[in-house]
């Protein structure tokens, strides 16, 4: 399973990073306001840090300005995927970018029939967002279940990239369901090997140690 971050913050990115799990990175626009910084500038940095897929959302809502951001962004390095909106025009993006073989990932999925869709089309890969559906009582990680299974009905090649995590339960439940990729915001991947058992029992021997003749 691969481990992205959720950020465009280039000090989280170094943490991930420094910890050995990172294989990619995941942007988007309330990400990116967050850094107060030029998108095309924290791009080309990212780019320099992990070699690994790096997502950059086009903000146009219409075919011809999606494409253009598309291939504004590609063009800074092969490593950059193409996010996408799940809209119509969005969709017709999608096909073209297929076409000029830029690497895709389609965002904003909520239902099992836009990521069959997104599948048929030939994305790189679809985000569904689990936290935001939990966020109006529907069960995200259903809808991983449903995805993995119809993608495996079909042998449709799209790679499940899990968005919207908030916790580690939904990275767990997501690698059971052999998702392809979950994309992690900072606190969920340090979260991720924090046990109390480890810390008090870390204590305990450090206290030990102290009786041991030196
Ligand atoms: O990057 C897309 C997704 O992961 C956003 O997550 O927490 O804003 O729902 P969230």
């Amino acid at each position: 399973m691969k481990f992205f971050i959720d950020t465009a913050d280039i000090n989280e990115i170094k943490e991930a990073q420094a910890m050995g799990v990172l294989d990619g990175v995941t942007t988007n626009p309330s990400l990116v306001a967050k850094t107060g910084r030029k998108f095309r500038e924290v791009l080309e940095e990212i780019v320099q840090i992990v070699n690994g897929p790096i997502s950059a959302e086009v903000v146009s809502t219409d075919t011809q300005g999606m494409m253009k951001e598309a291939r504004d962004y590609a063009a800074i390095h092969d490593n950059i995927i193409i996010k996408i909106p799940l809209i119509l025009e969005g969709l017709k993006a999608l096909k073209i970018c297929v076409d000029e073989g830029i690497k895709t990932n389609v965002t904003l999925c909520f239902q099992a029939s836009q990521a069959l869709v997104v599948g048929k089309i030939g994305a790189t890969y679809v985000s569904p967002f689990v936290g935001r559906l939990d966020d109006i009582s529907v069960n995200g990680m259903e809808l991983i279940h449903q995805i993995k299974t119809i993608y495996d009905n079909y042998g449709i090649g799209t790679q499940v990239l899990v968005a919207s995590i908030r916790h580690p339960l939904h990275l767990v439940e997501a690698a059971m369901m052999g998702a392809d990729v979950a994309t992690l915001p900072i606190k969920v991947i340090q979260q991720l090997i924090k046990h109390p058992l480890t810390d008090i029992g870390l204590e305990r021997f450090l206290k030990d140690w102290e009786q041991v003749p030196r």
